[in-house]
């Protein structure tokens, strides 16, 4: 018996980086899995790719930034699979820029993306799991960006910051029935950490050095972090709420 079983998770962002292969691990625990994200090829080949395996997976076209796509996707769940046991809200973008150059719109997307999102998702999700026998858990990924400044993130690290005190939040108004807990990665090898690689100075060769400079001495893995979303999301984490999981190759004790 997986870790999972029997429960149901939506995981948002779930096409690719860390949401697919947080999807994966917790199909391979037993948990039917519901994938949402933007880009309809990729979802379906990660939805195929785990029934293939045996797995029970739904792929729902959402834009988690739009509050009606929230609510579909909620209730195409409970269509589906009849209750919401997980959430792991990890969508994410980085719109980036310094408060003088990043424009209102993407500002405004970059919030929508990253913080408003969770608040529209868990609107949604959270009265049903309320429902369930055994409550239900949040897993939010966060970043190292809400305590570390970075050239040119604005809008990424004010998204960041909100998000960990919107999951402490949570944390106090939905105990003992739902645990919510927030993971902070440092840097994992996907499209959106390479992509960051343009706001820095060093630009060209910051991906090489990164690496190195970490005391784990390599940047991270999507798997990394899917195995710290299914300590959070199972029984394992069950006396643990409100808390902060730095998963970032010691990134943060350096300072
Ligand atoms: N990779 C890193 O180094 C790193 C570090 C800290 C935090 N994070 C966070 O991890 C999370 C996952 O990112 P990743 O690194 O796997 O990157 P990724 O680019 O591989 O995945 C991000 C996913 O979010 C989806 N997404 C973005 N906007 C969306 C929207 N409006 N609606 C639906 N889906 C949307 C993308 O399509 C993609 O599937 C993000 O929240 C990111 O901020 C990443």
């Amino acid at each position: 018996m997986g870790k999972l079983t029997g429960k149901t998770a939506i995981i948002t962002g779930a096409t690719k980086g860390m949401g697919r292969a947080i999807a994966k691990l917790f199909s391979e625990e037993g948990a039917n899995v519901v994938l949402a994200g933007r880009d309809n090829t990729a979802g379906h080949e990660v939805e195929y790719g785990i029934r293939n395996k045996g797995g029970k997976a739904l792929f729902v076209h959402t834009d988690v930034s739009l509050p009606e796509d929230n609510t579909r996707l909620v209730n195409l769940t409970i269509e589906e699979f009849g209750s919401v046991d997980i959430v792991v809200a990890n969508a994410g973008m980085l719109g980036l820029g310094s408060i003088t150059s990043v424009s209102p719109e993407i500002w405004k997307k970059t919030l929508d993306t990253n913080l408003n999102s969770v608040y529209h998702l868990l609107r949604e999700a959270i009265p049903y799991m309320q429902k369930n026998e055994n409550g239900g858990t949040v897993v939010v990924t966060g970043s190292i960006a809400a305590h570390k400044g970075f050239p040119n993130h604005a809008a990424y690290n004010a998204s960041k910051g909100a998000v960990q005190a919107l999951v402490k939040q949570a944390a106090v108004d939905y105990g003992p029935e739902i645990r919510i807990n927030l993971i902070q990665p440092g840097p994992v090898d996907t499209e959106l950490y390479r992509s960051s690689a343009v706001a820095f100075p060093n630009a060209e060769t910051i991906l090489d050095e990164v690496p190195g400079s970490l005391p784990l001495k390599r940047v991270g893995t999507p798997l990394d972090i899917a195995k710290a979303a299914l300590f959070l999301a199972s029984d394992d984490s069950s006396w643990i709420t409100g808390t902060v999981l730095t998963v970032d190759g010691g990134a943060s004790a350096k300072g």
